[in-house]
């Protein structure tokens, strides 16, 4: 990381905007660049705070809802995204196979919040539970979001009162 072409989170990045750019609905298309945004440095904090691979959460974060923006499906949307995620970062040529398994296994699993993974995994669940604390600070928390935003307010000494 790297030359002309900028680093690997840009070159993401790029991507990622370029598909949202053409999502038709104008309401999903904000939705998509603010969420997706928020979860990818989200996701940068949360792995500085626990020596998880930043540069990686941040590209899972970019790629996460991927599938669900694009093709406007939500059921489903982490295995699918997950594999749209590796094709995205295969075509790059800038990824091991290793590095697109571990950012692609993260995609795959995001939606399950109740079950744990790998503390790589976890980063990014906690990144999406986080972007919807910080987007909306006075909206409650789903229930399956809940117990992940009373720990992360844990975690990080918030002083978010449960609405
Ligand atoms: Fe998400």
């Amino acid at each position: 990381m790297n030359d002309s072409r900028g680093s690997r989170i840009d070159t993401i990045r790029d991507i990622v905007n370029y598909r949202f750019n053409n999502i038709p609905d104008r309401y999903l298309r904000n939705e998509a660049f603010i969420h997706t945004h928020g979860v990818a440095q989200a996701a940068a904090l949360i792995a500085m705070k626990r020596g998880q691979n930043v540069e990686l959460s941040v590209i899972a974060g970019l790629l996460h809802d991927i599938s669900r923006y694009t093709t406007g499906i939500s059921h489903e949307h982490g295995p699918n995204g997950s594999k749209m995620a590796r094709e995205i970062m295969r075509d790059t040529d800038l990824f091991t196979e290793s590095e697109i398994t571990e950012v692609c296994g993260a995609i795959y699993f995001h939606s399950e919040k109740k079950r744990r993974h790998l503390p790589f995994d976890e980063v990014l669940k906690d990144a999406d539970v986080m972007q919807h604390l910080m987007g909306d600070p006075l909206d409650s928390p789903t229930k399956k979001d809940l117990e992940r935003c009373r720990a992360l307010a844990d975690e990080f000494g918030l002083t978010w009162e449960e609405p």
